[in-house]
C-alpha cells in the first residue's frame, strides 16, 4: 500500500508562525541529503530566515523557494509546530504531516487532520526504543532546553556560578538545584556542572539517582513512600499525599539554593507544585528560579508564563520556548531527526519513492494521530 507516482514525492517545508518560534523543520544540510535521495524539496520563502538559513542557502542545495499554498499542496509536509486550521484545510486529502502536534491540547486540530485523511506523525509520541533514538526530536529539542536554562539562569543571576578566586578575594561556587531529571535536567547539571557550580538534583524515578551521580552532582533523596516510576520511562502522578509529603521534604533543600532550574513534566497533566511561595520567601535575596514547566502551569505557582518576574526578591524565568532561543542548532537537530524519520518511512523503488505503509513499522505506528 501507500502513494506511487512517476514524478517526484515533493517534501513542504513551511514557516513558523507562532509568535517567538525561530526554528525551521529543515535546514539546508538536510535539503541537500533529500535532494540526493530523489525527493523534491519545497521550502516556503523566507522560512529559515529567522533561524539564519537563507533561501539562497536552500536553493544552492536543490530546493524550490516557494509560497506557502504550493508547500502545503506538498506529499509530505514538515512543520515544527503544529498547523493552523486554514492551513490544514489547503493540504492535500491523504498527504503526510510531521510535527509537534501538542497532542493533549483539545483544539480541534486532531479532528481536522483526521477529517482530511491526513496521515499525522505527532512528534511527541515518537517511542522511547533505542531505533527511534535518532528520530526522537522531543529529546533534542529538551537537551538545548536544559542547556539554555542553565545559560539564562546565569545571566539572570547577579553573581558567579563557579568558585572564583580575584584580586580582590575569593567568590564561592554557587548551590544550583536541578528538580526533575529527564532529558532537559540531565543536559542542565551537566551545563550547570561545566560552569563550576555545586549542583544538587531531584527527582522521583529512583533511577535517576545514579545518572545523577555519574554526572558530578549530588542526588537529593527523600522517602515519600511512593515511586513516581510510570511506563515509557516517564513519570505518573503522585497520590494527594505523596505531593504534600514531597512539597515538604524538599522545602529545606530548595531554600538554600541559589539557583533552581526545575523541569517535572507528567505527560498531559499539569505540572506538579515543587517550590512553594514559601520557598521562594526563604531563597536568598537575587536567587533564580528557571521555570521550564512554565507552559504548563509551572513547578512554581508564582512562574509566569514567557514573563521574568521578580517575586520576595526571586528571579523567576518563566520563558516556554528555549529551543527557539537557540534557531540554529535547534533547528538542525530537528531536521535530521525528521531525516532519519523519512527514511524509514520511504521505499525506493524501480517507479521512484514511495511511502510505506505506517502501520508497519512499529515507531510510525505509535507516532501516527489515529481516531
Ligand atoms: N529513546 C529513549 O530511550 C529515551 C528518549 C527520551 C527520554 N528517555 C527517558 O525518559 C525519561 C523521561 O524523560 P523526559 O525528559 O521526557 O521527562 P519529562 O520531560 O516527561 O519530565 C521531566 C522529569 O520530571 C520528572 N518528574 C515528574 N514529576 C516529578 C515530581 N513530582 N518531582 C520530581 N520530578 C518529577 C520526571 O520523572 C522526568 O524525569 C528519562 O529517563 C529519559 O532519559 C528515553
Amino acid at each position: 500500500m501507500g502513494l506511487t507516482r512517476n514524478d517526484k514525492m515533493k517534501i513542504g517545508v513551511l514557516k513558523e508562525t507562532v509568535p517567538g518560534e525561530c526554528r525551521v523543520a529543515s535546514t539546508p544540510d538536510i535539503v541537500k541529503k533529500l535532494t540526493a535521495q530523489g525527493f523534491e524539496v519545497l521550502i516556503e520563502s523566507s522560512a529559515g530566515s529567522a533561524a539564519h538559513f537563507t533561501d539562497e542557502e536552500y536553493q544552492s542545495v536543490g530546493a524550490q523557494i516557494v509560497d506557502a499554498q504550493t508547500v502545503l499542496a506538498a506529499d509530505i509536509v514538515l512543520k515544527v509546530r503544529k498547523p493552523s486550521q486554514e492551513q490544514i484545510a489547503q493540504m492535500r486529502d491523504g498527504a503526510v504531516l510531521i510535527c509537534f502536534i501538542e497532542i493533549c491540547e483539545d483544539d480541534g486540530t486532531l479532528k481536522a487532520l483526521l477529517a482530511k485523511n491526513i496521515k499525522a506523525i505527532a512528534l511527541e509520541r515518537i517511542p522511547r526504543i533505542s531505533r527511534a533514538q535518532s528520530m526522537d526530536a522531543l529529546s533534542s529539542q529538551s537537551n538545548i532546553a536544559g542547556y539554555r536554562a542553565v545559560i539564562e539562569a546565569a545571566a539572570h543571576y547577579g553573581r558567579f556560578l563557579p568558585l572564583m578566586m580575584t584580586s580582590a578575594g575569593s567568590a564561592k561556587p554557587s548551590r544550583v538545584i536541578i528538580l526533575g531529571v529527564g532529558v532537559a535536567g540531565l543536559q542542565a547539571i551537566a551545563t550547570a556542572r561545566r560552569l563550576g557550580a555545586d549542583v544538587y538534583a531531584y527527582d522521583i524515578r529512583p533511577e535517576t539517582q545514579e545518572q545523577i551521580q555519574s554526572l558530578g552532582a549530588k542526588p537529593i533523596v527523600l522517602d515519600i513512600g511512593e515511586s513516581g516510576s510510570g511506563e515509557g520511562g516517564y513519570a505518573k502522578e503522585l497520590s494527594e499525599e505523596a505531593k504534600a509529603k514531597q512539597q515538604a521534604l524538599l522545602a529545606d533543600e530548595l531554600s538554600k539554593a541559589h539557583v533552581i532550574i526545575t523541569t517535572a513534566l507528567i505527560p498531559c497533566r499539569p505540572a506538579p507544585t515543587l517550590i512553594t511561595e514559601d520557598v521562594v520567601k526563604r531563597m536568598r535575596e537575587g536567587s533564580v528560579i528557571v521555570d521550564l514547566a512554565a507552559a504548563n502551569g509551572g513547578n512554581c505557582p508564582l512562574t509566569e508564563a514567557d514573563q521574568v518576574v521578580n517575586r520576595h526578591g526571586v528571579i523567576l524565568v518563566g520563558h516556554t520556548n528555549y529551543p527557539a532561543m537557540m534557531p540554529s542548532d535547534a533547528s538542525a537537530f530537528f531536521a535530521k531527526n525528521i531525516a532519519n524519520l523519512i527514511d524509514i518511512m520511504v521505499d525506493k523503488t524501480e517507479d521512484g519513492l514511495v511511502l510505506k505503509d505506517l502501520a508497519e513499522d512499529e515507531i510510525t505506528a505509535a507516532a501516527v494521530i489515529k481516531p
